[in-house]
C-alpha cells in the first residue's frame, strides 16, 4: 500500500526551515483556548472559555455567534494579536502559541486577516496598491514586481488595476474591502481569517463580497475561518459551522445541517433574529 505523505500544499508555507503544511494535518488546530481579560477594580472577563476546533486544508469554517460571544478574541489569538491565557494554537503542525520575534513575523504572513472596516484597515497615507504590495515588499520582492502583482491581485478581486493608485478614502466600502481581500491573498497565506468582513457593507455589496470570497476560497483551495454574526450568511459558503455563545462553542456541524436542524436553543434564537 502506498501512503503519500509528501503531498505538499504548495501554498507558500514558508517557515524558516522550509517546512510546510502536509495534507494529513489540519491547517489550524486550536485546543482548549482560553482568554481572560483582567480589568482593574472589576471582575475579569472570560471572553473565550475553552474552545477547540480545527480548519482543514481547503476548508471554509464558519464561526458564528452574537455580539460579545468571543469570536474576534479567537481571531486575534489565532493571529497572535492577543496572547492566549491558556490553550494551544497549532498551525500546520507547529505550535505557535508563544512564538516571538522572527517566528511571530512569519505567522503574520501565514495567517492573513480581513477586517470589518476596510477603510481603517489601510494606512490612509498610502495607496491601495502600496497597501496590497506591502507584504510582498517585506518578503523581498522588488518594487515594480510587487506593484505588478498587486495590480493582478486587485483585478482578481474585481477591481481595475487603476484602483492601485487610489487612496482608501477615495473608493467605496465594497471596493476597499475587495482591496483588503487582495492584500490578504498577496503573501500566499496558509489561512485567511475574515472577521465580520461583510458586516459593515450594505446588503447587495455584502452578497458580492461573499461571492468573491467563496470563489477565491474554492479556486485557491484556501483554508478559511469566516466569522460573522449572521448564521444565514454562511449557508452554501462554509463547509462547517461552529456556533459560539458566551465564549464557548455550543454547537457545530455541517452548515446545512445546523441551519436545517439546530439543536441548541441559542442556535435557534440566532436563526430567528
Ligand atoms: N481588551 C479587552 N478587555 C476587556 N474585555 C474585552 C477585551 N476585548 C474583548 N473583551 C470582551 O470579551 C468579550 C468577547 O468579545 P469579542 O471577542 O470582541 O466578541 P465578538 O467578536 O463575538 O463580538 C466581550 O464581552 C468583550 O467585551
Ligand atoms: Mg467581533
Amino acid at each position: 500500500m502506498c501512503v503519500t505523505l509528501s503531498l505538499h500544499y504548495g501554498v507558500g508555507a514558508d517557515w524558516e526551515q522550509g517546512e510546510g503544511c502536509f495534507a494529513l494535518e489540519p491547517v489550524l488546530e486550536v485546543t482548549d483556548l482560553v482568554k481572560r481579560f483582567e480589568r482593574k477594580g472589576r471582575a475579569d472577563v472570560v471572553a473565550v472559555d475553552g474552545v477547540s476546533f480545527c480548519v482543514d486544508a481547503g476548508e471554509c469554517v464558519g464561526l458564528v455567534g452574537g455580539s460579545g460571544s468571543g469570536k474576534s478574541t479567537i481571531a486575534q489569538m489565532v493571529t497572535r494579536l492577543v496572547e492566549p491565557t491558556s490553550g494551544k494554537v497549532v498551525l500546520c503542525g507547529r505550535d505557535v502559541t508563544h512564538v516571538r520575534g522572527a517566528e511571530l513575523r512569519a505567522i503574520t504572513k501565514d495567517v492573513q486577516m480581513v477586517f470589518q472596516n476596510p477603510v481603517s484597515s489601510f494606512d490612509p497615507r498610502r495607496t491601495l496598491g502600496e497597501g496590497v504590495a506591502e507584504s510582498l515588499r517585506n518578503l523581498g520582492m522588488d518594487k515594480p514586481a510587487a506593484r505588478a502583482r498587486a495590480c493582478e491581485l486587485l483585478e482578481q478581486c474585481g477591481l481595475s488595476a487603476s484602483m492601485a493608485d487610489r487612496y482608501p478614502r477615495e473608493v467605496s466600502g465594497g471596493q476597499c474591502q475587495r482591496a483588503a481581500i487582495a492584500r490578504a491573498l498577496a503573501p500566499d497565506a496558509l489561512l485567511v481569517v475574515c472577521d465580520e468582513a461583510t458586516s459593515a457593507l450594505d446588503v447587495t455589496v455584502q452578497a458580492q463580497i461573499v461571492r468573491l470570497l467563496e470563489r477565491i476560497q474554492r479556486e485557491r483551495g484556501l483554508a478559511m475561518l469566516f466569522i460573522c454574526h449572521d448564521l444565514a450568511l454562511v449557508q452554501g459558503f462554509c463547509n462547517r459551522v461552529l456556533v459560539m455563545s458566551e465564549g464557548r462553542i455550543v454547537e457545530e456541524g455541517a452548515a446545512s445541517e445546523v441551519l436545517a436542524r439546530p439543536h441548541h436553543p441559542y442556535t435557534r434564537r440566532l436563526l430567528k433574529s
